[in-house]
């Protein structure tokens, strides 16, 4: 069955900002507020014509990382897999997202008080549910998340700092294809991806650094970052449509499409 995104959460760029740095892209100067804006509403905007229904949450002036709603959680159905950040700095975020999810009638689960756990690290396909550990994600967050969502955990070890989200290095297309960079990976995650996608398509180191991985998909129309011309080709042999954004702004904070769009409903 084709994946389509019927629903999205994004929270608008307010405050975003480089206030601290928790990841290695963080280290590359400050964001242009309204070149952020505008990368984001067009991002908005796309995900609208695509039939995407997009909500928003109120942004709060004191977490800067709160635009990157992916993090949030893991929604599979009618409940979320609540985060748990690594670092103290994004750890208020979850309460505000908590509040949102709340209201909108999803069943909150919580990992055990010991582990992290960060929605960037989660990707699902069909019933599989693929974690990334390493960075933000505990070693054993991928079992205890298994138990939660009683589906099928594939837990992949993320080895490159550039690349601490699972998010930023993998893209799932479909059941059968996955593109990812495989320096992001240990040697025993790159055999699990071989394992389970007949077609796996590397990276190349440019295209992994302009966070071509953090693309988002739909009903056979991907959304990826301008300016990454052998993915938007693959794609394109692969059938599926091509729609191009800029959110490089976001860069600096080390997100992309992926990390602003939390996707709350599928079909
Ligand atoms: N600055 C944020 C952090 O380091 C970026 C998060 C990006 N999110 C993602 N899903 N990759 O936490």
């Amino acid at each position: 069955m084709t994946k389509i995104i019927k629903r999205v959460l994004l929270c608008p760029p307010d405050y975003f900002q480089i206030r601290y740095q928790i990841n290695p892209w963080m280290k590359n100067g400050q964001v242009n507020k309204t070149r952020a804006k505008n990368q984001w509403l067009n991002l908005v905007n796309l995900c609208q014509k695509l039939s995407i229904r997009t909500e928003t949450i109120t942004p709060q002036a004191s977490l800067p990382d709160m635009v990157f709603a992916a993090d949030q959680g893991l929604i599979k159905d009618n409940s979320v897999i609540l985060a748990r950040f690594h670092h103290q700095q994004r750890r208020p975020e979850t309460k505000i997202y908590q509040d949102w999810f709340r209201k909108q009638g999803f069943q909150l689960l919580r990992l055990p008080a010991s582990l992290c756990f960060e929605g960037g690290d989660a990707l699902i396909v069909n019933n599989n549910i693929f974690i990334g550990h390493g960075f933000r994600t505990s070693p054993q967050s991928p079992r205890a998340i298994e138990k939660l969502a009683k589906s099928p955990v594939i837990d992949l070890g993320l080895i490159n700092p550039h690349f601490y989200h699972l998010d930023t290095c993998l893209f799932i297309l479909n059941p059968k294809t996955a593109f990812y960079y495989p320096p992001a990976f240990d040697q025993t995650s790159s055999d699990k991806l071989a394992k389970f996608f007949s077609k796996l398509i590397p990276l190349t180191k440019k295209e992994a650094f302009s966070l071509t991985a953090n693309s988002l998909n739909t009903d056979h129309q991907v959304i990826i970052q301008r300016g990454a011309p052998i993915f938007a080709q693959k794609l394109a042999q692969l059938g599926y449509r091509v729609h191009q954004v800029n959110v490089s702004e976001f860069f600096r904070s080390g997100g992309g499409i992926h990390c602003l769009t939390l996707t709350t409903q599928t079909n």
